[in-house]
């Protein structure tokens, strides 16, 4: 069974997407461990609901990035992570983090990838003027938001729309497509060539 390390922030909807899938059958993997980078945050709980393991790592209490980094990695490798999920993880991984699991990361982005990279991306789209926007599951480089796109979906821009509501609409399609990206990853259907991720049978 794949081991997954999910990494959040905050709220943790997208974890529960994914607890959700795995209760449900529909996600044929097991989260190791829950980690986050700041206390008290909804995430952990979820987790703690979920029977999961989970640990925050405070950034907060480490003066530099690679310690911070180092303290993640050691608790993945100790809970044997096989894939890591960032999901809601409001931090951008050094190199070194992304080479310990080369293709080995997915992320989540609430925008339809190149479109509105970086943490305001609702506003950016609303601000912009688009009439559809959506979300990206992809594969983490080094870069911000640019790695190989797994999946996407499509939301439509509505005149009226807020930040809130356009977050909203969006996120329903996340909870659907990360987890089914993820068991596509565990079937090993994903094949990366170059800057594609092709989806194999
Ligand atoms: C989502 O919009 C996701 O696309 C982005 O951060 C948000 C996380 O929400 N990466 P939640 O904490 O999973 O509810």
């Amino acid at each position: 069974m794949i081991k997954l390390g999910v990494l959040c922030s905050g709220r943790g909807s997208d974890l529960q997407s994914i607890i959700d899938a795995i209760k449900n059958k529909k996600l044929n993997a097991e989260i190791a461990v829950v980690l986050t980078d700041k206390p008290n945050v909804l995430a952990l709980q979820r987790a703690e609901n979920a029977g999961i393991k989970n640990i925050c790592i405070d950034r907060k209490n480490f003066t530099g990035k690679n310690d911070f980094e180092s303290a993640i990695l050691k608790e993945l490798k100790a809970a044997q992570v096989d894939l890591v999920i960032l999901a809601g993880f409001m931090r951008i991984l050094s190199a070194n983090f992304v080479h310990e699991y080369e293709n080995k990361i997915m992320n989540i982005h609430p925008a339809l990838l190149p479109s509105f990279p970086g943490a305001h991306a609702h506003r950016d789209a609303l601000n912009y003027g688009v009439k559809i926007s959506g979300c990206t599951v992809h594969f983490v480089d080094e870069g911000t938001d640019s790695g190989p796109i797994i999946m996407q979906a499509a939301v439509e821009v509505k005149d009226d729309d807020t930040e809130e509501s356009l977050e909203n609409r969006v996120l329903e399609q996340e909870h659907i497509i990360y987890p089914k990206a993820i068991q596509l990853y565990v079937e090993g259907k994903l094949k990366i060539v170059g800057r594609k991720v092709l989806i194999t049978d």
